[in-house]
This record gives structure tokens, C-alpha cells and sequence, in this order.
């Protein structure tokens, strides 16, 4: 794969790859166009065909062509080097015995799970109970379970496996597509079956429902993490979801699989979810690809509430438009409702409002505004949510901080003046992002690792992101290129001091996230660790 990634970008100049998405003027050394992401009025998007590299000064992304194409197509990184090698006339293939081993070794999976979901949607059709709970219970049609490829596993312990085995797969490569359990036996007994699908609909594991009521077992089993299922980025419906999103340039996020299921069949299309885990990240910036508005149909209840919260801070960082859909008509969510009434969904995904506006009312109705305690807690909660807005969104701010001071009865400077304490932490560690291009790394990460390259100014505990070296050499030259050692170290200080907090604030969001996620999973050892990890946090702060 090295020696192709190296073919490929010796064939393929940059300028020419960019230049298929953006028009490029030269200037200097560089090339500069518009921002694909962004509404600047100047070109803020470089290109440099000497390092090959690209940055984008609006959206603070770069990288090279692989990650450009990563970005502008919404793909994975191995999609982007297959099609970037058909360009080049770089067969993949002959490069290394290893990757093509390795990538046997994925088709293998891809082959178990389609013959697995195959097996699973024929054992549906001779179970008349399953089918009666399927069409009639759940009240899906057939081009809905056909769509979906809803299925049944046997109740029988190998039933599966045994099959599998006879058309030749081994233990190994059941195990690997996280379909035994660890006994070796079939993992999904007796439930209804829903295979969970990449981007492109091939299966990639399955979500399994029990059937009937059993107090000891939990609701849904899904296929542990593997080779091909992460579920930090997985989005179940989005490759049924994708055109609708596409052509309506919205997406609904709802809560359960089978809120995604019953949405489609109501003609809500752009409906996926993050189910079993907490919105990520990752999924956050799959979606804004696709579309800046993003709607959010949680409960209105904590947990609704803390997940809402996190996508607000997360949502500043990539421009997109963040609203909740709340209206249920008292149904407990989305599938309960379009089993009212079609139409009630319908309506709820067009009477949509700004996530932010929701939030604040939400600690509105919980705080008892009138006491001194609920004065506070309110106002320091509001103060800290409107700092997530993007400081350049003056406006937006402004709106936000109007409401909220008339609701606390109290001056616009009043509310403005007001400080929100974040203590110093101890030390500061290097954060857990991967290097390289479109991950959410922030405007000061860059900026700062781009000061320390250049060797200029000395800042003690501080360990920069592994980022691309030329492109920090690059954003140097373009920004401070005419700083004085003076200016600079200023800047690196105020920088440092931005960077912490970020930092700060990015760890306790992972905790929590993964908090959430041992909840969702019941898994108490895991969850009474990561408490003592967010105390230990919360108390060196
Ligand atoms: P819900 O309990 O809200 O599921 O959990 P639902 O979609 O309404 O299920 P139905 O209508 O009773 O069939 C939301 C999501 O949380 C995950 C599932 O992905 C589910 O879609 N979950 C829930 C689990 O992984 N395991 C569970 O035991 C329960
Ligand atoms: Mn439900």
C-alpha cells in the first residue's frame, strides 16, 4: 500500500487532483481558489504542488491528495487511494502480497455476513410467530424488511454456525465477523435479525431484537466491534438514507433502529441513528458532508438532554446547523408515533427548532430561576453554552445572549461581564486525535504546532499534534511569516492558553461519551472505572 500511496502521488500533481473540485489560480509558489467548505469572500484555500500538499484557512483542514479526496467525497481513506489509483493507472493489486492478503482476509468477512443475512431472511420466512411479530407487531411491509433485510435466527444454539461451516467458512473467520459467541456457538438465538451495512449496503454486522419478553436478556444484542464494525462510526440507515439526505439537504437523527426502520416506511427517508452509542465526533462529521442540517429527535428526557448538549459543543467545529425535533404528541419516540400516525412524523421533522434555543429552555423549565441558586446554576450553564458559538458568529452570539439575560432580568453587559471559571489543569497531555487531515482539530492546535516547528519560541509542557510537517510549514509562511521573536512568543502564549482549555474540555467530553456508552451497555466494572477516572479529572482541575 506505501509504495502505491507513493505511485499514485508521483503520477497525480495535486493542482490536477484539487483542480477536478475547485478552480485554482496561481499565486507564487502556490495555487489559491475558494474554500469548498467554507463562504469566504478571498480564496482561502492553498495548494502547494512543490510540498503536495493542501490547507484550507477557513475550515482549518488539510492534507494531501488522498485526504482531499477523503473529504470531498465522503469517503474512506482506502476508497480514496482505490480511486485515486484507477486515475493514475496504478494497479493496487501487485503492490504488496500483505495487502492483498489482508484485503482477502475482509472479503471473506463481507462474504460470511451476506450469506449470514441471506440464511437469516430465509429462516424468517418459515417462522410464522416471527413473521406475525415482524408484519404485524412491528407493522413493517415487505419492501420495508425486503429494504431493510430483516431476518430471524434460530433459536437452536449452532444453527448458524453449522451452516456456515458446510458452505465453508472456519471458526476463525466466524469469530472475526463477531458472529459466535464465546463458546463458539451462534451469538443471535431466537431474535429477530437486522444486519447493520456500511455506507455502500454491504453488511457489516447485525442488531438483534428479542422476540419475546424476557426479563434476563438484554432487548438488543449487536455484533461486538470488528475488523469492519466500529461503532464510534457507524450510522445505522445511511446507506438507505443517503440519496433522500442528498436531494432534501436534511438528516434526522432518531434513537433506536427501529425508529430508522418505521421512519422510512412513513417516507421520512433522511432518518438514521448512532444506535448503542452516544453521537461521536465521527458521526457528526459523516453527516455534515452530506448536509449542514442536522436534526436531532431524542427524548426530551436526561439522557436527550445530555446527548443534545454534546453534539451543540461538538456541532461549532464543523458549521452546521444543529436543531432538535421534540413535538411527539406524548409518544415515547419516533416509531411509536408513526404507528399513531404517519403523518404526525412527518410533520414533526418540518417543526424543527435551533438545538441551542431548545437547550436553554430545557434548563429554564429544570432551574427555579427565581432563587439565588437557580440564578446561578442557570446563568453559568447558559454562559458556558454560548461560549461554544463560534466567537466570529457575532451575531448569533448576540441573539443568545439577548434571550438569555432577559429571561435572568438582567443587563446584556451584566450577562456579558459575567465570568465562567475554568481552573488550570496539572499538566497538559498530548490528546488522542489522528493526525493528518479532516479530523475536528482546532484553529489554535494548528496554529501553535506551526509556531513550535519553526523553532522560534521555547514553551515548556506543551506537546504538539502530530500534524503533517509541510503543511505547518506552510501555515507558518502564510501567517507569521512576518512575525517578530517578540510577537511570536506572545502569540504562542495566547495560543497555549486556548489550546488547554480545548484540550481540557475535549477529555472531559470523551469521558463522558464513554460514560454514556458503558450505560447503554450495562457494563457496571467499566462504568465505576471511567466515574473514578471523571472525580480524579474534576478534582485536579
Ligand atoms: P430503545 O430501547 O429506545 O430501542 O434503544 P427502540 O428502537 O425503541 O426498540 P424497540 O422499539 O423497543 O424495538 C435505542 C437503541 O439503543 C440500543 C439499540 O441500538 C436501540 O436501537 N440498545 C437498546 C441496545 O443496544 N441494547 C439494548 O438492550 C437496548
Ligand atoms: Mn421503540
Amino acid at each position: 500500500m506505501q509504495d502505491a500511496k507513493e505511485e499514485i502521488r508521483a503520477r497525480l500533481p495535486i493542482e490536477d487532483v484539487v483542480g477536478q473540485y475547485i478552480e485554482l489560480k496561481r499565486a507564487g509558489r502556490s495555487l489559491k481558489g475558494h474554500s469548498p467548505w467554507g463562504t469566504d469572500r478571498t480564496p482561502s484555500f492553498m495548494v502547494s504542488p512543490d510540498k503536495g500538499i493542501w490547507h484550507d484557512f477557513s475550515s482549518n483542514k488539510g492534507g494531501d491528495i488522498f485526504s482531499f479526496v477523503m473529504e470531498m467525497e465522503g469517503c474512506s481513506f482506502r476508497e480514496a487511494v482505490e480511486k485515486l489509483a484507477q486515475q493514475a493507472g496504478v494497479e493496487l493489486g501487485r503492490y504488496s502480497a500483505d495487502d492483498r492478503k489482508q484485503a482477502q482476509r475482509r472479503q471473506r468477512l463481507y462474504d460470511v455476513l451476506e450469506l449470514a443475512t441471506k440464511y437469516y431472511q430465509f429462516c424468517l420466512t418459515k417462522n410464522k410467530a416471527v413473521m406475525q411479530y415482524v408484519f404485524y407487531q412491528r407493522n413493517l411491509n415487505k419492501s420495508t424488511v425486503e429494504d431493510f433485510r430483516v431476518g430471524y435466527a434460530p433459536k437452536s444454539g449452532r444453527a448458524l454456525v453449522d451452516f456456515l461451516k458446510k458452505r465453508g467458512y472456519s471458526a476463525r473467520e466466524m469469530e472475526d465477523a463477531g458472529l459466535v459467541n464465546r463458546f463458539g456457538g451462534d451469538l443471535f438465538k431466537g431474535r429477530m435479525t437486522i444486519p447493520l451495512m456500511d455506507a455502500t449496503g454491504k453488511v457489516i454486522g447485525f442488531t438483534a431484537r428479542i422476540i419475546e419478553k424476557d426479563e434476563n436478556a438484554p432487548k438488543y444484542l449487536n455484533t461486538p466491534e470488528t475488523i469492519l464494525y466500529n461503532k464510534g462510526r457507524h450510522v445505522f440507515g445511511f446507506s438507505q438514507a443517503r440519496d433522500a439526505i442528498r436531494r432534501s439537504d436534511f438528516v434526522v437523527v432518531v434513537e433506536g433502529n427501529m425508529d430508522v426502520i418505521s421512519s422510512h416506511q412513513a417516507g421520512v427517508r433522511q432518518a438514521v441513528a448512532t444506535a448503542g452509542t452516544a453521537m461521536t465526533e465521527n458521526h457528526l462529521k459523516s453527516f455534515s458532508r452530506m448536509t449542514k442540517d442536522i436534526r436531532l429527535a431524542y427524548d426530551g428526557d436526561e439522557a436527550g438532554i445530555r446527548a443534545a448538549e454534546r453534539a451543540i459543543s461538538m456541532a461549532s467545529k464543523f458549521g452546521i446547523y444543529l436543531s432538535v425535533i421534540d413535538d411527539y404528541h406524548g409518544c415515547k419516540d419516533a416509531d411509536e408515533l408513526i404507528q399513531k400516525d404517519p403523518k404526525l412524523w412527518q410533520e414533526a421533522v418540518e417543526s424543527y427548532r435551533p438545538a441551542l434555543e431548545w437547550l436553554l429552555e430545557k434548563y429554564e423549565t429544570k432551574y427555579n430561576l427565581r432563587t439565588e441558586r437557580g440564578f446561578q446554576e442557570y446563568c453559568n450553564i447558559a454562559k458556558k453554552l454560548i461560549n461554544e458559538i463560534d466567537p466570529k458568529d457575532t451575531a448569533l452570539r448576540e441573539r443568545y445572549e439577548r434571550i438569555v439575560s432577559e429571561r435572568l432580568g438582567i443587563s446584556l453587559e451584566a450577562f456579558r461581564a459575567k465570568e465562567v471559571e475554568t481552573p488550570e489543569p496539572k499538566r497538559l497531555k498530548k490528546p488522542n486525535v489522528a493526525a493528518g487531515s479532516g479530523e475536528a482539530v482546532s484553529r489554535a492546535e494548528k496554529n501553535l504546532a506551526a509556531i513550535v516547528q519553526s523553532g522560534k519560541v521555547e514553551l515548556a509542557d506543551f506537546e504538539p499534534m502530530d500534524f503533517n510537517k509541510d503543511e505547518l510549514v506552510l501555515i507558518f509562511e502564510e501567517r507569521y511569516a512576518a512575525y517578530k521573536t517578540v510577537e511570536l512568543q506572545r502569540e504562542a502564549e495566547e495560543l497555549l492558553v486556548k489550546v488547554k482549555k480545548e484540550r481540557r474540555e475535549g477529555e472531559r467530553r470523551e469521558l463522558e461519551a464513554e460514560i454514556q456508552a458503558a450505560e447503554t451497555a450495562g457494563d457496571e466494572e467499566k462504568l465505576r472505572e471511567l466515574m473514578l477516572k471523571m472525580s480524579k479529572m474534576l478534582r485536579e482541575k
